[in-house]
């Protein structure tokens, strides 16, 4: 594994909550070390469908919460969408069922050494690794305002506890069923104009990512986005999950998502080529 990887471990992870919420199920894993060595952006690979599956893919889910202490010692939260075959097996299980998990996977958000006005934009299920964002942001006495979107109110996820988080939160959604009717790349600019925001995080689909570096080109503001690319393998090998980032020396090279990411310099990814490698990439 690269050294990005270096805290990951392999465990059998045993399931001490599955409650379904709206469209989605909050699943907590009891998870040796990930607990602690987790950071808000870690993801981590999940092997489905049992011994003898034919599903041999490991699935990717973005860390919601991590904490090393509680009753069952460190522990994780996800926030799963029961969504093809090996997420509906995942949501299915019972409690105290284990699962083969690796993590924590990938890079981090970077938290600011200074407090600083940050905003936080999630799209879908893109809204889990935010909430352990915010409550780091709001201890080091950052500003916290958050958007999530998505296309109904069943798929919002927007906890009341995980509000306690954020200065302001405002919902948006594709067919105006809570809150605000539109994307959040509507509500953004207003956001930023009255909050005078200096830092935006997202995670969420790739088009909403390219939104938002869209406007943070506009304010000139810092992105760090969460690239949730398809994954094959999670840990740098099979190379499925690259986006095209252009580094500082001006040249694009395919950059893997799963470890040079899922937390990336918004400004550096190449958006707009949609699934093809840009002229003039490097080794093209
Ligand atoms: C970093 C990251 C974080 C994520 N976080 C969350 C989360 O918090 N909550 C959540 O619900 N979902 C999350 N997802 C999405 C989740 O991984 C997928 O929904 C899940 O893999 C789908 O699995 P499935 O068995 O339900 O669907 P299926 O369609 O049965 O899965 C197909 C499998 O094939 C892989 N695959 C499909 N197309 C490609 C391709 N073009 N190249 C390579 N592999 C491919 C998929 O990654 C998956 O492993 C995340 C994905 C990533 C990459
Ligand atoms: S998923 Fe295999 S290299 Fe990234």
């Amino acid at each position: 594994m690269s050294a990005i990887n270096a805290r990951a471990i392999q465990t059998s992870a045993e399931i001490i909550s599955n409650k379904k919420i709206g469209a989605y199920h909050h699943m907590v894993f009891a998870v040796d070390s990930i607990g602690a060595t987790a950071r808000p952006g870690n993801f981590v690979a999940i092997s489905v469908g049992g011994p003898s599956s034919s599903m041999i893919l490991r699935r990717a889910f973005a860390i919601y919460r991590a904490s090393d202490k509680g009753s069952a010692g460190g522990h994780i939260e996800l926030v799963v969408a029961p969504h093809g075959q090996g997420s509906k097996w995942l949501t299915s299980l019972p409690l105290h069922e284990k699962v083969d998990m690796v993590g924590p996977l990938g890079t981090s958000f970077g938290i600011p050494t200074q407090p600083a006005r940050t905003i936080l934009v999630g799209g879908g299920y893109g809204s889990a690794p935010l909430f352990g964002l915010a409550e780091i942001l709001k201890t080091r006495g950052c500003r916290v305002d958050m958007v999530l979107g998505a296309s109904s109110a069943g798929k919002i996820y927007a906890p009341l506890d995980g509000k306690r988080s954020v200065t302001s939160m405002t919902i948006t959604t594709d067919d105006g069923s809570a809150g605000l009717h539109g994307r959040v790349s509507d509500a953004l600019p207003k956001l930023i104009e009255e909050n005078d925001s200096e830092i935006i995080y997202s995670c969420g689909p790739m088009a909403m990512l390219e939104a938002i570096q869209s406007i943070a080109d506009r304010y000139g503001l810092v992105h760090q986005a969460s690239v949730e690319e398809s994954m094959a393998c999670g840990i740098g090998v099979c190379m499925t999950c690259v986006v095209p980032l252009r580094g500082d020396d001006g040249i694009v090279r395919m950059s893997r998502t799963c470890i040079d990411g899922p937390v990336m310099d918004g400004s550096s990814v190449v958006w707009n080529s949609k699934g093809i490698i840009p002229e003039g990439t490097w080794g093209l």
